[in-house]
C-alpha cells in the first residue's frame, strides 16, 4: 500500500456514511479556510449515496460554506439527467436538492449529448474552473467496481492507459456502455482521494487492491495513486471481510 494511504474499517454502512460525511465535511472546511474554494469529484453508484444524504442534512450541511464548493462528477453515464441511471440525478435527489450551493457550482457532465460532446464540453469546464490544464481537486471521491474499475475506467478499456487528456468518453457499443469519465491524471492529481466501499461483494477486490504492490492495467483501482495527494479507503466490516493480516487498518 502507498505510504499516503490509510484504510478505515466500520461496522455498517450506515456508520461508514456518516463518517464519510464528517470527513468529507471537514476536507471541504479545510480547503475553503486554505483556498478561499473547494473543488470536489462526487463517485456516482449506489455506495455514496447514503454518504450524499448526510452531507445534505442536518447538522453537516450548516457547516458547509457551499457557496465556496463546486462540485464535479467523476463519471457518468449517457443519459438524461432525469434518469433513473444517472449520477447527477442521484447526488441531486441526495444532496443537491438540500444545500443552498449556487447553481453555477454545480458542474454536471451531460449526459444527454453524444459522450465525445460531452467529454469535450467537460474538458473545457474543467479548464474554466481550474484557470488551467491541469485540474488540481481538493478532494476526489470513488467507489470501486467488483472488477476494479474507478469511475468509467474498466479493466482493459484504452482510457486506463490515457496520460494526458483530462475527460474521455467511454463507449462499447456491443456491451450497451456508453459514459464519459475522469482520467487517472486528473484523478491522481487531487489532494485528497476518498474510496467508498460497503458490501460483502466487494471484499474480494478490496482485498486485491490492497495487496498488490504493483499498479496494474487489470485492477484500475491499483492505478488510482496519487502525486502528492492522500489516499484513504473508507470500508464497512463486510468490504473489509477478506483483507489480509498484512493489510493494516483501523477498526472505527
Ligand atoms: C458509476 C461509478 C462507478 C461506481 C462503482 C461502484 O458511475 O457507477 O462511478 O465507478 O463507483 O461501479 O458502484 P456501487 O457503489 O453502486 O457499487
Amino acid at each position: 500500500m502507498e505510504k499516503h494511504s490509510s484504510v478505515e474499517v466500520y461496522p455498517e454502512a450506515a456508520e461508514l456514511g456518516r463518517n464519510a460525511a464528517e470527513q468529507i465535511t471537514r476536507v471541504i472546511q479545510a480547503a475553503i479556510n486554505n483556498r478561499g474554494a473547494c473543488f470536489v469529484a462526487l463517485s456516482g453508484g449506489e455506495t455514496p449515496r447514503q454518504t450524499y444524504l448526510h452531507l445534505g442534512m442536518e447538522p453537516l450541511k450548516d457547516r458547509v460554506a457551499w457557496s465556496h464548493v463546486h462540485l464535479f462528477f467523476a463519471d457518468e453515464r449517457s443519459v438524461p439527467p432525469d434518469d433513473p441511471q444517472s449520477n447527477y440525478g442521484m447526488v441531486n435527489r441526495a444532496l443537491l436538492s438540500w444545500i443552498d450551493i449556487p447553481r453555477q457550482n454545480i458542474h454536471r457532465i451531460r449526459g444527454e449529448v453524444d459522450p465525445s460532446l460531452a467529454a469535450r464540453e467537460y474538458r473545457n469546464e474543467l479548464k474554466e474552473a481550474f484557470g488551467d490544464a491541469t485540474g488540481r481537486f481538493d478532494l476526489m471521491l470513488l467507489g470501486i467496481g467488483e472488477d476494479g474499475h474507478v469511475a468509467s475506467i474498466f479493466p482493459g478499456a484504452d482510457v486506463v492507459g490515457e496520460e494526458s487528456a483530462l475527460v474521455q468518453p467511454v463507449i462499447y457499443p456491443n456491451q450497451n456502455v456508453r459514459r464519459v469519465t475522469l482520467t487517472l491524471p486528473i484523478i491522481n492529481n487531487a489532494r485528497e482521494i476518498l474510496f467508498l466501499v460497503s458490501g460483502k461483494r466487494k471484499s474480494s477486490v478490496v482485498q486485491r487492491v490492497l495487496s498488490v504492490s504493483r499498479p496494474t492495467m487489470d485492477l484500475p483501482a491499483t492505478m488510482v495513486r496519487p502525486i502528492g495527494g492522500n489516499l484513504r479507503w473508507l470500508l464497512d466490516r463486510e468490504a473489509a471481510s477478506e483483507l489480509d493480516p498484512t493489510i493494516e487498518f483501523r477498526l472505527r
